[in-house]
């Protein structure tokens, strides 16, 4: 996806751009993608020139981070949209179109609330959630989202990478089947975008979001967001400004009515936090340089050592193994043990992992290095 050819060394990244790794091994990106260090350069150096200067126009600084954010998701920037968090992806959906009483979504039980939410939300007009029922196995199949279909079904929305396990849904096989029966499509990516290769438009879903402050490092209160052509040109705007406006010099809105953008931008109604919105920039272009396909290979390699290290010391792997089903998440249960504890355990040692639904959680990144994986294996109770 990344247009950059030669990619930047990933050991040079951490020394030049992660502090953090001075301290601490740090395997909860899935919570938390630490700053690097030309984010808080340029978060500084944005607070100070709006200290000491005109703030002038401020449009083309935003338009360079949604072509950055562009370039990372693989898409056209007139399907991307700067939102303000993942779940406001897929509120545009639920708020955004003509729900009855008596249709029907489908859900996966193991979701996160910011995803499951705004479609319980619609439970006051009628709306009927259908889950899929996880059963212990962490993972699901197309199968058993088909087996939920009814000739109500008129959405389904799944994460791309799901928090609590690190299981990869199969995406694009249901995306094949919303476009065969015009379903709408919504995908939570926070798990996945900055970690792993994604090429979104290839996922085909209708909305697919992603909060900066996880894989992309890239502050709080900033979602990229791609918008298929459908979502752009069907859905209805939330919340509407002086932003989602197109331009008109001396026009008068009574007169005129409201001409809002026929792209992604309809849907950013203000000014946003500029120095976090510009500063957002720095963090993706630090992944677009180290390239996408160089931290997808590394991500992987260490989960996979990851994974061999916690069977070998008795762990249970919950993350998927099946081909396709796993991308930069390892999680892991030791049974009979408070999984508690060892994260305590592991913290002593200045090693942070997550524990999430009852199990640890390891999510690397591309300043971790094989041989901090080693140090957490041999730390494994
Ligand atoms: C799968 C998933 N989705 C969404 C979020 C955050 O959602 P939002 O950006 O809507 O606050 C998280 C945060 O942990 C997450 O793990």
């Amino acid at each position: 996806v990344s247009t950059h050819v030669e990619a930047t060394d990933l050991a040079e990244i951490r020394r030049r751009e992660f502090p953090i790794t001075d301290s601490w091994l740090y395997f909860d990106t899935a919570t938390y993608g630490p700053h690097p260090r030309r984010y808080v350069q340029a978060i500084s150096e944005i607070a100070e020139q709006l200290s000491i200067q005109p703030l002038g126009t401020t449009s083309a600084g935003v338009e360079g981070v949604r072509s950055a954010a562009a370039q990372l998701l693989g898409a056209p920037a007139v399907n991307v949209a700067l939102l303000r968090s993942t779940g406001e992806g897929t509120n545009l959906v639920t708020g955004g179109l003509d729900w009855r009483a008596g249709d029907d979504v489908i859900l996966y039980e193991l979701d996160f609330p910011s995803l499951v939410a705004p479609w319980l939300a619609l439970g006051e007009h009628g709306v009927n959630v259908a889950v899929v029922a996880d059963r212990g196995r962490h993972r699901f199949e197309v199968e058993d989202v088909e087996r939920l279909l009814s000739p109500r079904t008129r959405a389904i929305s799944v994460s791309l990478v799901n928090n609590l396990t690190g299981f990869r849904a199969p995406v694009e096989a249901l995306a094949e089947l919303c476009r065969a029966r015009g379903l709408w499509f919504t995908v939570d990516a926070v798990q996945a975008i900055g970690s792993v290769l994604v090429d979104v438009p290839a996922l085909q879903a209708d909305v697919v979001s992603a909060h900066g402050y996880k894989f992309q490092m890239s502050g709080f209160g900033y979602a990229l967001a791609f918008l298929s052509d459908r979502a752009i040109d069907t859905l209805g705007v939330p919340h509407v400004g002086t932003s989602n406006l197109q331009p008109g010099e001396g026009r008068k809105l009574f007169e005129s009515g409201l001409e809002l953008y026929p792209n992604a931008r309809r849907f950013e109604p203000s000014v946003p936090n500029l120095p976090a919105i510009l500063a957002m920039r720095a963090s993706l272009e630090l992944l677009l340089e180290a390239g996408m396909a160089q931290i997808d290979a590394h991500n992987r390699g260490l989960c996979q050592r990851l994974g061999e290290g916690l069977l070998h010391t008795g762990h249970d792997v919950v993350t998927s193994q099946r081909p396709g089903e796993s991308a930069g998440i390892v999680c892991a249960v030791k049974p009979g043990v408070d999984q508690e504890s060892i994260r305590e355990q592991l913290a002593g040692r200045g090693i942070i992992c997550a524990v999430r639904g009852g199990q640890l959680r390891f999510a690397p990144h591309l300043f971790n290095t094989l041989d901090e994986v080693e140090q957490v294996i041999a730390s494994l109770p």
